[in-house]
């Protein structure tokens, strides 16, 4: 990689209908720790997320409240802004899609498909399940004739519409998956995809007559958009796709969307079709994660298991919150949280191996020292090893950051910080500190911690930005972390002579179990 390569990362825009769980503020998460550790590597980054805000859903629920669609998801999508706000998102752009950037280009996009052939006015009869906004086939419903993704009703509907030419890119599309393997990952959902599109696929309805909250068709303004074909265009509106090539050439074709298994389907397929039907290029990937489930269960409102993240963060700090999902969960995979997990993930890994080594190695320094670290000390028989896992440690992190191993990249860290609390047993400084003819060996461990840290400090900035932050401020580093990167640490003695460290701050307090 140069310097300043660019990278563009994007999360699903999140339906306003209802607040926000935990579940997708893992989705955000994760995306924001991928795009905080490029940036660290030296990544030139564009971070987008956003609403999603048409479609016959939210109009529903905006007239049971007796408000206009628009004031509805205004409330709410502050709500996920002030979420984002808490949990430390660091987006570059938030695209709502009731914005006139999006109007203009979502109606730009459908405008030329059509004119170019590639849309075209039927009927259509079909299945409509209006909480995914979903159309499906007879053979497609569940066992019991419902929705088979949230398995409740469908509806009957027909009536006059715009087709999207879909069929006409299905073997193109097959080519492309099939020539390309990180195209769709993780493989599991690369290979339901291949299957999907083997069974063959239709033309797509793409507008709708029975409800008005959406983006008129511009030549036939009785049509809204239908939600998906308009939703899915937001990844090219903020970075200029109608206004500013040279900004759209830089980041265009997308890294990574980053998006929900069940959607995988809409992101590689429809989005596929329509990306070719515009000459564009395709993402370079499409990451499917897993789904959360709570003690075991699926979320959801009637059984009373829906998690708040707000709640979670009043309670723990964005930081725990953010350092248990990405650890605790497989990326690609679902996974189980309990709160019996999330505080014993904070006990042990946080306050203790994390904490205590942050504490001793202040107190130390302070007891010892006055806070002043010495280096080009004499050396301790423990040093040479510190300092090859510490460069193995950059290492191994960097490669698994880049392949969105983000756990593993966790405990290859973790296991640098279980190093380091070791060789503070091992070299003992308070025995060495009772022998004076030991002093410049103490003044080494000293060192030795200082610079681990320092280390860790930034290993650990994509995960827990805050605790970084505070760990480095507290190392007594003055300067501005958010200008750190993976460089300053890629050589061991980063820490200059005679610097003088802060004073211990307890990091992550015990949460007492009752
Ligand atoms: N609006 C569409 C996305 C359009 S993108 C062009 C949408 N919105 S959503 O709000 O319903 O879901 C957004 C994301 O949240 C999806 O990627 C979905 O997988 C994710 N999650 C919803 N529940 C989840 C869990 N329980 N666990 C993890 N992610 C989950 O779909």
């Amino acid at each position: 990689m140069s310097e300043n390569t660019p990278f563009y990362i994007t999360t699903p825009i999140y339906y306003p209908s209802a607040k926000l769980h935990i579940g997708h503020a893992y989705c955000t998460t994760i995306a924001d720790t991928i795009a905080r550790f490029k940036r660290l590597a030296g990544y030139d980054v564009f971070f987008l997320t956003g609403s999603d805000e048409h479609g016959q859903k939210i109009q529903q629920a905006a007239e049971k409240e007796g408000v206009t669609p628009l004031a509805y998801v205004d409330r709410i999508v502050a709500g996920f802004q002030e979420l984002w706000r808490l949990l430390g998102i660091s987006y570059d752009d938030f695209i709502r899609t009731s914005e006139p950037r999006h109007h203009e280009l979502v109606q730009n996009i459908f405008q030329r498909i059509y004119d170019q052939g590639d849309i075209y006015k039927g009927e259509y009869k079909g299945l409509y399940c209006t909480p995914c906004e979903s159309y499906w086939t007879e053979l497609q419903l569940d066992e019991h004739g419902n929705c088979p993704d949230c398995h409740r009703p469908v509806q009957e509907v027909a009536e006059e519409a715009y087709f999207f030419r879909m069929s006409k890119y299905a073997d193109r599309l097959l080519d492309y998956i099939q020539s390309h393997p990180d195209f769709i990952r993780p493989v599991s959902r690369r290979n339901e995809m291949i299957s999907f599109i083997e069974q063959g696929l239709e033309d797509l309805c793409v507008s709708r007559t029975s409800f008005d909250w959406g983006i008129p068709v511009p030549f036939d303004p009785k049509h809204v958009v239908y939600v998906w074909f308009d939703a899915l265009t937001n990844y090219l509106t903020p970075i200029g796709y109608l206004h500013d090539k040279e900004t759209f050439r830089k980041y265009w074709p997308c890294d990574v969307h980053l998006v929900g298994k069940e959607i995988v389907r809409f992101h590689t397929i429809i989005w596929g079709c329509m990306l070719m039907a515009l000459g564009l290029d395709l993402p370079k990937m499409v990451y499917g994660h897993g789904w959360l489930i709570v003690d075991g269960a699926k979320m959801s409102k009637s059984v009373g298991n829906v998690v708040d993240p707000i709640a979670l963060i009043e309670e723990f700090g964005a930081d725990a919150v953010r350092y248990f999902l990405l650890r605790e969960i497989t990326l690609g995979q679902d996974g189980n949280i309990s709160r019996d997990a999330l505080i014993g993930r904070i006990n042990s890994d946080l306050a203790n191996d994390l904490g205590n080594l942050l504490h001793r190695t202040l107190s130390m320094a302070e007891k010892y020292r006055g806070g002043v670290i010495t280096k080009e000390a004499a050396q301790t028989e423990f040093d040479a090893s510190i300092e090859e896992m510490a460069a193995e440690t950059v290492r191994t992190y960097t490669a698994q950051m880049e392949a969105m191993e983000l756990s593993p990249a966790i405990r290859t860290v973790w296991a640098f910080i279980s190093r380091t609390n070791k060789y503070i047993d091992e070299t003992a400084p308070w025995t060495l500190a009772k022998d004076e003819a030991k002093a410049g060996q103490l003044d080494s461990v000293l060192y030795h911690l200082v610079e681990a840290l320092h280390e860790i400090s930034i290993l650990v900035a994509p995960f827990m930005p805050g605790t970084a932050r505070r760990i480095h401020a507290q190392l007594g580093f003055a300067d501005d972390f958010d200008a750190a990167r993976l460089v300053d640490i890629a050589h061991w003695g980063s820490v200059p002579d005679g610097h003088t460290v802060g004073t211990a701050q307890q990091l992550f307090p015990r949460i007492e179990v009752a």
